[in-house]
């Protein structure tokens, strides 16, 4: 049978018989990858002439292509449409470099980038206090391999701080203690995966790097469209489980509607998927009470995350998933295959600090601080979206002005800053905005930190980043190369 053969000057078969016809657009294109046929650098048809060159529908070339791009054959960036990536022929497929800039590449000496808790406030006296305590008690039996879910004391007091204080219901035999979210929602993908699931539905805008866990995980991965009631999970396809941020949508910043609580969780039900629900951030909410976890609308479809990396500090890899009673024993395998069990000593003294009360007084001693914050910095730049809540707010930017030009011009200052291009699912338009993570800097810088971020706003607002004319501004100190 003559195959299709597409017209981009590519000398590419594509077998496309069959109903798995986007599979064999990836499979087609990721072998002319790795054999040197389509060489790093060349640029891709759009996904609407491919589609027509090729006879299928557009959706079909579009997932293929966010597939490569997710597994790191292909690169693509907004505005300049999709590429092969940097890859030799016979290496292992590079991944795509996550787009957000790693943290550590650069130091700064501002810094609003999101993601992380103000490190300078971390309670390191009640946190030695509490680690003699914990290490004092401790019988030598728990230094040794020890139960994959984590400490029993950890888990036993997570289930009633997370009851208590996030409405979960739990009890300590349905949780894990991870290595962070990262390593949890890895597990949890794994698990899943093991177990038959096939695709993972993700929110339009989300952590790069959680996407490529589940293409790392051999899932698919269906996009949720997000608006100003959180996801949108009524026309979304079938999947095995969505991945979703319900108390702060990471990062732009909404709150889950009553409405579409239910209508995730009736989407669930309808297509017998799981919710995995990223309480990143849920303890810090500022104008009113926190919404409960959805998980306590129904513990056996969605699994509840919850993270130290934001309360306390990301360094301590400390993060705990409660899954359904089916989910455990799968989970507990791939633990063990990653790294038998998360270390104890920093498990034994957060259990102590749970149950002496220490994690509350530092909570709402950071809520309270992190609330002025908002407060400044919604002072400083007049406007901000999201809700009043967690450690980050999205600043929209000047129609037409570009955050690449402003993370640029503050970077001059040294102040670093992010877009919130980073976050975007491929095919996904939005308006320019900087997510600003308030929580970043020590108190001592926070105010030349909100300056600069005002300068850098005014600048962009009186000349669009795009006309030429921005770097030779007579009189601005602001410039960009
Ligand atoms: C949306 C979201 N989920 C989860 C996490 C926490 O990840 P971890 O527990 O691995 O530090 C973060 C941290 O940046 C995040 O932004």
């Amino acid at each position: 049978v003559e195959k299709p053969r597409s017209t981009f000057g590519m000398d590419l078969h594509v077998d496309l018989r069959g109903p798995l016809r986007a599979r064999a657009l990836e499979a087609a294109l990721r072998d002319a990858i790795a054999s040197g046929r389509l060489t790093a650098g060349t640029r891709l048809p759009s996904s609407r002439s491919l589609a027509a060159d090729l006879g299928l529908a557009r959706n079909t070339v579009v997932d293929a292509y966010d597939q490569l791009v997710a597994e790191g054959w292909l690169s693509a960036r907004h505005g300049s449409g999709t590429a092969v990536a940097d890859h030799r022929p016979g290496a292992p497929p590079v991944r795509d470099l996550p787009a957000v800039a790693p943290r550590w590449a650069r130091s700064y000496a501002f810094d609003l980038r999101p993601g992380g808790p103000d490190l300078s406030s971390f309670p390191r006296s009640a946190w030695l206090s509490a680690s003699r305590r914990a290490l004092s008690r401790a019988p030598d039996a728990a230094l040794g391999y020890g139960d994959p879910r984590g400490s029993p004391e950890l888990r036993a007091a997570l289930a009633e701080y997370l009851g208590r204080a996030r409405g979960v219901r739990t009890d300590p035999s349905r949780l894990v203690v991870c290595s962070g979210f990262t390593q949890a929602f890895g597990l949890l993908c794994r698990a899943l995966h093991g177990s038959g699931a096939r695709t993972v539905a993700v929110e339009c805008y989300g952590l790069p790097e959680l996407r490529q866990i589940v293409a790392g995980s051999g899932l698919r991965q269906a996009t949720v469209p997000v608006d100003d009631q959180g996801a949108d999970l009524r026309a979304a396809r079938r999947a095995d489980a969505a991945l979703l941020t319900p108390a702060h949508q990471f990062p732009l910043g909404t709150v889950l509607s009553p409405t579409r609580r239910h209508d995730a969780l009736d989407w669930a039900r309808r297509h017998d998927a799981l919710i995995v629900e990223d309480d990143y951030d849920g303890e810090f909410r500022y104008d009113r009470e926190p919404l409960g976890a959805l998980q306590g609308l129904d513990p056996d479809r969605v699994v509840y995350a919850g993270t130290a990396s934001k309360t306390f500090a990301p360094g301590l890899r400390l993060a705990w998933l409660v899954l359904p009673d089916r989910l455990v024993e799968p989970v507990m395998e791939e633990k063990t295959l990653a790294d038998r069990q998360t270390g104890i000593l920093d498990q034994l003294t957060l259990a102590e600090l749970l149950a002496s009360g220490g994690y509350d007084r530092h909570v709402r001693r950071q809520r309270s601080a992190y609330r002025r914050r908002r407060d400044r910095l919604v002072r400083a730049v007049g406007e901000v979206e999201g809700i009043s809540a967690g450690l980050h707010a999205l600043v929209p930017l000047p129609d037409g002005s570009s955050e690449d030009r402003a993370v640029a011009v503050a970077a001059t200052r040294g102040l670093a800053l992010e877009g919130l291009d980073g976050y975007r699912a491929r095919s996904v338009e939005g308006r320019p905005a900087l997510v600003v993570g308030y929580a970043t800097p020590p108190d001592h810088a926070y105010r030349g930190a909100l300056e600069i971020l005002a300068e850098v706003l005014d600048h962009l607002g009186c000349e669009p980043a795009t006309a030429p004319s921005m770097t030779r501004r007579a009189g601005s100190s602001l410039t960009a190369s």
